[in-house]
């Protein structure tokens, strides 16, 4: 797709490059805080999944810049913001970077380390897997990513926090509103108008009494368990009927603001911005060298060619 074609038929796509976030997420991050205030007493805050960093750039803009900006900064008293993706991301002013697998127990700790003891107030994941295409497959991956998602959040999430992580609605949503109910007190699903997909927010971290990080998966199997957590009424996602889990949604942004599933005429004077930052190091970085050197090599037998 050309570039114009792309802003046309993407206006989130467009805007991002127009008010310079890296990708057209940040919309999504912003329009959650419409509707949640998901900033307000934040201090520190973790990005999981974050490069190429538009959701990190949110929070540099939301709470790091104005900190800095007021009249007496202090540099012990400035937000911290820990973010961590597999790819190398672009510095961010204020936002510390971490290279590393969320699904791996030692990333937790890097994360765990740079709090020194404190304790976040908001954690954020936006993570998402390479999409095969098959629904099912793509579905369970991503709620793989959730899962060490609130790993990470059971270990440097204080009481009171929030965690909003981006979901792939299907079958076992209800699952997992269950298993997030265990430790929030307010689950929403919510449906930002930039986005095609929803977020979660989950508000009030509260673990149940006596919660031990290393009962995580326990607890969130016996949820899945039909003699699970009676009092939850929530053992079974799959349940129908007077038994089905009523998942509270919401719809963020402007209503009558811009729709991501709609094309917009580009005007006369319309110029297509490049992207603010493209991605380091993206997953397909080496294809596209396989590309370039191939079709190098057939210019380059090509010339021999006319040569002989
Ligand atoms: C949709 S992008 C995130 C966009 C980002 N929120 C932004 O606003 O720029 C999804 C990211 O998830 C990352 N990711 C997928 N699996 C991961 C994992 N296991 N650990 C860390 N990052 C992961 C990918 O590398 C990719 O950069």
């Amino acid at each position: 797709m050309g570039k114009a074609s792309r802003d046309k038929r993407d206006i989130y796509y467009r805007k991002a490059k127009e008010e310079g976030w890296r990708a057209r997420s940040a919309f999504k991050l912003l329009q959650i805080d419409e509707e949640f205030n998901i900033f307000e007493g934040v201090n520190r805050a973790v990005d999981l999944c974050a490069a190429p960093g538009s959701w990190s750039q949110v929070l540099s803009r939301k709470l790091y810049l104005p900190a800095k900006m007021s009249s007496e900064p202090k540099d012990d008293n400035l937000p911290l913001i820990v973010a961590i993706d597999l790819q190398p991301m672009a510095p961010i002013e204020g936002v510390i970077q971490v290279q590393g697998d969320i699904t791996n127990a030692r990333t937790a700790e890097v994360v765990i380390r740079h709090f020194d003891g404190c304790k976040a107030d908001l954690v954020v994941c936006d993570g998402a897997p390479d999409v095969t295409g098959l629904h099912d497959m793509d579905e369970f991956v991503q709620s793989q990513l959730i899962l060490a998602g609130l790993t990470i959040v059971t270990h440097v999430l204080r009481e009171g926090g929030k965690f909003i992580a981006k979901i792939f609605r299907g079958k076992d949503t209800s699952l997992l509103y269950c298993q997030l109910k265990l430790f929030f007190s307010v689950v929403t699903f919510a449906k930002p108008k930039s986005s095609r997909n929803s977020s979660i927010v989950c508000e009030n971290y509260s673990p149940p009494e006596g919660f031990n990080q290393k009962d995580l998966h326990r607890l969130l199997e016996k949820v899945g368990s039909p003699s699970g957590q009676e009092d939850l009424d929530c053992s079974s996602g799959w349940l129908e009927g007077p038994n089905k889990v009523y998942i509270p949604f919401l719809a963020c942004g402007d209503l009558s603001g811009y729709d991501s599933d709609r094309s917009y005429p580009l005007s006369g004077t319309y110029q297509s911005l490049d992207p603010v930052q493209p991605p380091i190091a993206p997953p397909y970085k080496r294809a596209l060298e396989m590309k370039k050197a191939s079709s190098h090599g057939i210019r380059e037998s090509e010339k021999l060619s006319l040569e002989g």
